[in-house]
């Protein structure tokens, strides 16, 4: 296992990565970016995986990016290492990701967690955009994603008074699919992830594709763009297993092809 700062185990069809600095809270160094973008690669190739879940530790799933190794950086290293730009490639994994958030998902990690497709938290999860009071701003798309998930009021009010949100507000303002309680977080992520892992695989990938469109494109085209996919799982044989299971009354048996 060459990673310092996660951990990485297989479940079946799903990968738990685990971010794992506890000394610092989960704290975002450029390690741990390369660590989870090689990790989440090479998991996102790999035909047997068919979920990621993505979690911390009970108090923090990452309390933001690393102040201490930001601090005395200057204006062209950031701008000629592209600083957070490998986060990015988070995003453009094909397979579908959960997050499990527990405690601290701020700056960085409230990034992090957005950055995945489905976000469960637990009830002791906090999140926030606090950059604000150390001097800077977010990152790693927090102005642009909260701003999609809760609405222009109080992304706003987030990113320019550092307040944080408790998991309550932040499902109500429909930041995260549920809360679980703490206790319960992992096994109901794992359960999430398994179920979603047991869907046909590229249908799985079409219906993700289809759904971050949205964020992207006209409404038209967006629907445009879906209706070419819908059509395009009529190529697969999981279509016909999922709706022949359907009228023989079985559950189906995919085969992700
Ligand atoms: C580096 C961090 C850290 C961080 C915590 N630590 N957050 N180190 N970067 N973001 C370290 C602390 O320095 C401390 O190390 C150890 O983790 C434990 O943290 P404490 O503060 O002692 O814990 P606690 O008192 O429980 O407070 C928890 C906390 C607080 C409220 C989450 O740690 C906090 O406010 N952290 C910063 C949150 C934040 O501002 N995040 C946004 C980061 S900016 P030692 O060695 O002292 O024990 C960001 C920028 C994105 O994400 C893009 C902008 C460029």
């Amino acid at each position: 296992e060459p990673y310092e700062t996660i951990l990485v185990e297989r479940k079946g069809r799903t990968a738990l990565l685990t971010l794992n600095r506890p000394e610092a809270l989960n704290a975002l160094n450029l390690r741990v970016m390369e660590e989870v973008v090689a990790a989440t690669r090479e998991l996102d190739r790999d035909p047997e995986v068919g979920c990621l879940v993505l979690t911390g530790s009970a108090k923090a799933f990452a309390a933001g990016a690393d102040i201490k190794e930001m601090e005395p950086r200057q204006y062209l290293d950031m701008y000629l290492s592209d600083w957070f730009a490998a986060w990015d490639r988070l995003g453009q994994l094909r397979t579908p990701t959960v997050a499990a958030v527990s405690g601290y998902a701020l700056g960085g990690g409230c990034e992090l967690a957005m950055l995945c497709d489905v976000l469960l938290a637990a009830d002791t999860a906090v999140f926030g955009q606090p950059e604000i009071k150390l001097g800077v701003i977010p990152g790693i798309g927090g102005s642009q994603r909260l701003t999609r998930a809760v609405g222009k009021a109080k992304a706003m009010e987030l990113c320019l008074t550092g307040r944080t949100m408790d998991a309550e507000e932040a499902e109500r303002a429909g930041l995260v699919s549920r809360i679980v309680p703490a206790g319960e977080l992992l096994a109901e992520a794992l359960a999430v992830a398994e179920t979603i892992a047991g869907m046909s695989a590229p249908v799985a990938m079409m219906a993700k594709e289809a759904v971050n469109r949205s964020f992207e494109t006209t409404l038209a085209e967006g629907v445009r763009f879906e209706r070419r996919l819908f059509h395009a799982v009529f190529a697969t044989a999981d279509q016909k297993e999922g709706m022949r299971a359907f009228s023989e009354k079985r559950p189906p048996e995919f085969r992700h092809g």
